[in-house]
């Protein structure tokens, strides 16, 4: 069943509205009619929910829950520990993070406890167990969404005296003996040898540059508490509640919290999809095909942006479609559920510029609009979603390690790898030759393309081929190219998991600063790639790492590209040394013109190409347009820029293609075959009209597939 509705607070009009809980029936009304099937709730009523310390009180979220029910509403219930009350924080001020430079923060908004105190464990062990045993059987209770957002408000690291002592433990179980601490973080270096577990600080703010080793076990570690404190409320909840589905709400791209741990041991991942300054159709697309990668399975979106936010640079209006494109789009790329942030705008609190489906006045939004059509359309196109998913010949490789070392050593700074840099403000170098396609989209920037780790997605996105974005740890063999953009640390497992891909016939490309660090965060002892030398047949001689007003430029050799086409290069380039392996493209610029740039190594029927240096999409599309008529992949359907084609197939080969129109104009899809319109049921010959910000789902019967 495909999961539609909103998150919704009706403890706020409780204290907020003069009518208080006689609001209740309305909303649940107004849900019901707009074709909502689930609610949201609670993930912040903790102070609710436990008024003082073992005195609950579920009296009004049961008459929600009971209301919402009597509606047709099931409800996923939050578990409140994202916002502890303050009698808690009160008892217990160190319950507060303490951040990097030492400053303990003040209680009293959302996310400021820290994992691994022992008694907001307790407390919130407490909390989750109490509402799990009184929600176990309640008619109408599916499934829980634990706390909120691990990690958000910069709270995945902390530097508190709990954090220190947990870490010191945490180097003893991982290193066993100090010895070996110390050679694994060079500690020779810096004359910082440690002699007791207890000399070891947290990486806290210092004079000079940390470690690197030191650094990414902190890293490690901080992601391991917060998974640590997930697992234990997935225990309570699988525990207490069998019959109910367990997720969390990610946030995309979140470079903190390794995700693929933190997901552990749950249904389904949900994530929350907000369209933030510069996050262009392709890069919401890519997120939606991270979030499918962490579980390798269909996912919800639980907060998907209705309107305008509040947290952004300037917060603009959202247009007419947007909602609805949004939600198909996150449809298309395997959604089983979405769900509206907010139903009602805040009247009060520090979010009352966010929109909500109703208005702060109750009056409904175009959102609100947007999604009552889609309920309609539900009706028709939600049993055809049964089953399905996206599927994808093709897998990109996301490592939070590598993003981890290479945030701790980026060498050159406008290479980002925590959040993709809105490069209109940070990063010129990559802005200029795709500023005129990212005008014509939605939302003004566009920003979020350029960062380094997308580059292969979005070519792909832009010539609608699917991609799955997976660990490198995955089983690779159900793919038949994978692409590592940027694995810069290669732990030995992940070594043979490529050599076995690659032996089993599988088509490679590395990206740059690829196999630099191991598993301690220190360089190979090898020439880079380190442990993939022998897998790419080239090494690296040097890299140069550019200013942002310095290009390169690649010439490829004519066989993979007969019109002699020039890819910029910017930021970063390798030059490599083949040992066996044939040159692609070489550099035309500077004092290295003439040398490799971008190789091929051939194993039998699999085959390595090491892309040495950064060319953002369009070098990847020169590379694609080579390489996949070869492997025979093929895109979706042709279309024209800005115009999306997603697909979700079922276990019959049945498809559905939606075509998501992102761009401000009319456009036309010409059709090879005669398509109906699942939305709409109109059938369409030889071309499909799009509006602006239009959507349409085509069915493709299985042998056409
Ligand atoms: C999310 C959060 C919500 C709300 C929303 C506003 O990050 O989970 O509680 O704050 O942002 O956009």
């Amino acid at each position: 069943m495909f999961r539609f509705g909103c998150d919704y607070y009706p403890e706020q009009w409780s204290q907020w509205l003069a009518e208080g809980e006689a609001r209740w029936e309305e909303d649940a009304r107004l849900m019901a009619e707009a074709g909502f099937n689930t609610v949201r709730l609670a993930e912040f009523a903790w102070a609710l929910l436990e008024p003082e310390p073992d005195r609950f009180d579920f009296t009004w979220l049961d008459r929600a829950i009971h209301l919402l029910h009597s509606h047709g509403l099931d409800v996923v219930l939050g578990t409140p520990t994202p916002a502890p009350p303050p009698w808690l924080l009160a008892a217990h001020p160190d319950i507060t993070q303490v951040t990097a430079a030492g400053r303990r923060l003040a209680p009293g908004t959302r996310r400021e406890a820290c994992a691994n105190h022992p008694v907001y464990q307790e407390r919130s062990q407490a909390v989750v167990t109490a509402m799990a045993r009184h929600y176990a059987e309640t008619p109408g209770v599916i499934g829980w969404q634990t706390d909120n957002e691990f990690g958000c408000h910069d709270s995945a690291r902390c530097y508190c005296p709990h954090c220190q002592a947990t870490f010191r433990r945490w180097l003893e179980e991982r290193y066993g003996d100090l010895d070996a601490l110390n050679r694994a973080w060079g500690t020779s270096f810096w004359g910082e040898i440690y002699r007791t577990w207890d000399e070891i600080p947290v990486p806290a703010l210092s004079a000079a540059e940390r470690n690197p080793g030191h650094l990414l076990d902190f890293y490690r570690f901080s992601s391991w508490s917060w998974q640590r404190f997930h697992q234990a409320q997935i225990e309570t909840l699988r525990r207490l509640c069998p019959g109910h589905f367990v997720t969390h709400n990610l946030m995309g791209f979140f470079p903190e919290l390794n995700y693929y741990e933190l997901s552990r041991g749950l249904d389904f991942v949900a994530w929350d999809n907000y369209h933030y300054h510069g996050a262009t159709p392709g890069m919401v697309a890519a997120t939606h095909i991270h979030m499918r990668g962490i579980l390798e399975r269909n996912f919800w979106v639980m907060e998907q942006q209705a309107g305008q936010i509040n947290w952004s640079v300037t917060n603009p209006a959202t247009p007419p479609n947007f909602v609805r494109l949004k939600t198909y789009q996150a449809m298309g790329h395997g959604a089983d559920g979405v769900l509206y942030f907010r139903w009602r705008q805040a009247l009060a609190g520090s979010e009352q510029y966010h929109s909500g489906l109703l208005d702060h006045a109750g009056r409904p939004t175009q959102g609100l609009e947007e999604a009552r059509q889609i309920g309609q359309e539900l009706q028709r196109l939600a049993p055809l979603l049964e089953g399905t998913e996206p599927t994808a010949r093709i897998a990109i490789l996301l490592d939070y390690e590598s993003r981890w070392a290479l945030q701790i050593q980026p060498h050159n700074q406008l290479l980002r790898t925590d959040h993709p840099p809105d490069f209109r403000l940070e990063n010129p170098a990559l802005a200029v030759d795709r500023e005129d396609e990212l005008e014509d989209q939605f939302l003004t920037g566009g920003a979020f393309e350029a960062w380094p780790f997308l580059a292969p997605a979005i070519a792909l996105w832009e010539a609608n081929v699917p991609m799955a974005i997976v660990s490198p740890e995955a089983d690779l063999s159900r793919y038949d190219l994978v692409c590592a953009p940027f694995l810069n640390l290669v732990r030995p497992a992940v070594a043979e998991n490529l050599a076995a891909f690659v032996e089993g016939g599988g088509a490679l490309i590395l990206g740059p600063r690829t196999g630099v660090k191991d598993s301690a965060n220190r360089l190979f002892s090898q020439p880079q790639p380190g442990p993939l030398a022998a897998l790419t047949g080239a090494t690296v001689a040097f890299f140069d790492s550019l200013e942002p007003d310095r290009r390169n430029e690649l010439r490829w050799e004519p066989h993979v590209n007969r019109m002699g086409r020039e890819t910029a290069v910017g930021l970063w380039a390798e030059v490599l040394e083949p040992a066996g392996a044939e040159v692609l493209a070489s550099y035309t610029q500077g004092w290295y013109a003439g040398r490799a740039a971008v190789t091929r190594q051939e194993h039998g029927p699999g085959q390595v190409i090491y892309v040495g240096c950064m060319g953002g999409p369009r070098l990847y599309h020169t590379l694609f347009e080579w390489l996949l008529p070869a492997l025979d992949i093929r895109p979706l359907l042709i279309s024209v820029p800005g115009v999306e084609i997603c697909a979700r197939t079922g276990p019959d080969g049945r498809r559905l293609i939606f075509v998501l129109n992102h761009t401000r104009h009319p456009q036309i899809l010409a059709l090879s075959a005669p398509k109906v319109d699942l939305l709409t049921g109109q059938h369409f010959t030889q071309n499909l009209p799009l509006q602006p910000g239009d959507v349409r789902v085509l069915q493709v019967a299985a042998e056409r597939a």
